[in-house]
């Protein structure tokens, strides 16, 4: 073994260790008072997630895009927006980010691009173009052949195939009509895809972040899908509108295909570039896109199971059980409460400070890869905004359905109201544009009580504790690296309770997930308490504390 090799394998898990932030770049910060955040906005605050803690950063997209999707609509891969600045102002961004010691993970699209992608408005044009095959094309059924191929319905609730009088045939799209879906059986497509990636790989990114990974290929022979009972997905279940999507997601082409994506990133070893994919589904069956048949995937993949889990001790327990069943050492599971698409975590909690700042405690001191996004650390909440006064095109085609259903659902069907403005101070628009400018979505109206500034101030508030913890997590090996075994002895219906061990080190976490105090089971000596007052020997309702079990 040579001297450096050990450091350099180190180095190469450098992504198992890390802290994710996600920024979704319209509502970050917007340097120059059009309403909307933007690259240079995002360099401005670098500072603020450095001194969180966090050592990741991954960027929703910023490519040239009609704006339909806001980004994930994407119209030309190796570009900047000039929504949010140039290349020029990319690298710099990179530069910056990397000065700071900390990573940036991009966010590809590679299951589909915008109508308005040059590829696609040349494919659309007529059956016998040269890019005739790049998008997926089916005769139509009847005698008219106007009637979609099979019954295939898209994940954002649509119909999956959209008819083009100019082809006299229907286009294939996994998410929304305008955003039809790549040809991954043709090589020319693959080939421009993973030359996409090369793209930025060779610009520095230390990795991607892959959309819909889970759409890459369908059946073949489009047999239709089964009927199902459920109404709306679930995280258990790939289901919507009492269709179960068997057959145009999770297909087995895409877990090869993610191990063929590997080998495109692996060409770029230094430092080790990473994959994290998103995909819905059971844990024992996504696992594969991490490994498969002797065959290394992607890094990671999210696990959604977290969102939706009833926020109690023993279902957290289960959870715990099966992220470890499905993805034991070398693999890592991952820790996602939220993301530009969920409802927000203060809001999924009823409001309860004391509830994020357990969830976080959880988040941080669990094994697996903890992503959170913008806002989350200060509490900004769910912002109601009516479906008829939706921006995203999820709402824009459910403004049928009655709002009082939409109130009363914990999840959003507006993405808007997760995607408000980050709140810095309590300058009118919150800091987050200049106060003569029009924030493109409504700020959450409570700013003046949450925001970055005031918040810093305090030293009880959710943001300081996401910087303790997230400071004990990378100051501690074994909440980065050890191992997780969950402490059976102390967990009750309202205790949670794990170790996390690495060599002679060992850590014992307890939360208390109930409205009631607790006994705590042994002498401890504390690490990091959710609550700074209190009884050595009680928890309080809701207290999550970190305690040495045991150090050499
Ligand atoms: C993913 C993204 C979502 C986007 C969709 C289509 O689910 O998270 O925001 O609308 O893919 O690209």
């Amino acid at each position: 073994m040579s001297p450096n090799s050990a450091s350099a394998s180190e180095d190469a898990e450098w992504w198992k260790k890390t802290t994710v932030y996600h920024i979704y770049p319209r509502s970050f910060f917007d340097s120059n008072g059009d309403g909307i955040g933007d690259i240079p906005g995002i360099i401005e605050k670098l500072d603020y997630i450095h001194y969180l803690g966090y050592e990741t950063i991954w960027i929703s997209p910023f490519t040239e895009s009609p704006q339909k999707d806001f980004g994930y609509d994407v119209s030309d891969y190796c570009s900047v927006s000039s929504h949010y600045g140039d290349m020029a102002l990319f690298e710099k961004l990179l530069q910056e980010v990397h000065a700071r010691g900390m990573k940036l993970v991009f966010d590809l699209v590679l299951n589909h691009t915008s109508n308005e992608h040059a590829w696609f408005k040349e494919s659309a044009s007529s059956r016998d173009n040269p890019k005739a095959d790049w998008y997926i094309w089916r005769n139509g059924k009847g005698r008219k052949g106007t009637t979609p191929p099979n019954n295939w319905r898209a994940m954002a609730g649509n119909k999956a195939w959209t008819y083009y009088p100019e082809r006299k045939q229907f286009n294939y799209t996994a998410f929304l009509p305008f955003q039809p879906d790549l040809n991954y059986d043709n090589p020319e497509v693959k080939d421009a895809m993973f030359d996409i990636a090369r793209f930025w790989l060779n610009k520095g990114v230390d990795g991607f972040r892959l959309d819909i990974i889970s759409a890459i290929y369908e059946d073949p022979e489009l047999r239709d899908n089964p009927l199902s009972f459920r109404l709306a997905p679930s995280d258990k279940s790939l289901s919507i509108f009492f269709q179960h999507l068997k057959h145009n997601f999770l297909h087995e082409k895409s877990f090869e295909f993610a191990a063929e994506l590997r080998n495109v990133v692996d060409e770029f070893d230094s430092p080790r570039r990473i994959l994290i994919g998103e995909s819905h589904g059971d844990e024992g069956l996504i696992n594969r896109f991490c490994y498969d048949k002797g065959r290394n995937g992607l890094n990671a993949i999210f696990l959604f199971k977290a969102v939706s889990t009833p926020f109690k001790a023993p279902n957290y327990r289960d959870m715990l059980m099966r992220f470890e069943e499905h993805f034991p050492e070398p693999l890592m599971p991952t820790l996602v409460f939220a993301n530009h698409d969920r409802t927000r975590v203060i809001s999924r909690m009823g409001g309860s400070v004391e509830k994020a700042k357990l969830l976080a405690l959880f988040q941080f001191t669990c094994r697996g890869i903890p992503f959170t996004y913008f806002g989350d650390e200060i509490g900004i909440p769910r912002v109601r905004i009516p479906l008829r006064h939706g921006k995203d095109a999820i709402a824009m085609q459910h403004k049928w359905v009655p709002q009082f259903l939409v109130d009363r659902s914990a999840e959003i069907l507006n993405r808007d109201e997760c995607r408000t403005p980050m709140l810095w101070n309590e300058e009118a628009n919150a800091g987050f544009c200049h106060v003569s400018s029009q924030p493109w979505l409504p700020v959450a109206e409570n700013f003046r009580e949450i925001n970055v500034e005031r918040q810093m101030a305090e030293p009880d508030s959710l943001l300081n504790f996401y910087r303790k913890v997230i400071r004990l997590r990378n100051e501690t090996r074994a909440l980065n690296a050890g191992r997780l075994e969950i402490a059976h002895e102390f967990c009750t219906r309202k205790m949670l309770a794990y170790y996390r061990i690495a060599g002679d080190d060992k850590y014992l976490v307890l939360l208390n997930m109930s409205k009631y105090r607790l006994k705590v089971p042994l002498d401890n000596n504390v690490l990091l308490s959710t609550h700074t007052q209190g009884e050595a020997a009680q928890l309080q309702p809701f207290e999550g504390r970190v305690m040495v079990a045991a150090h050499h």
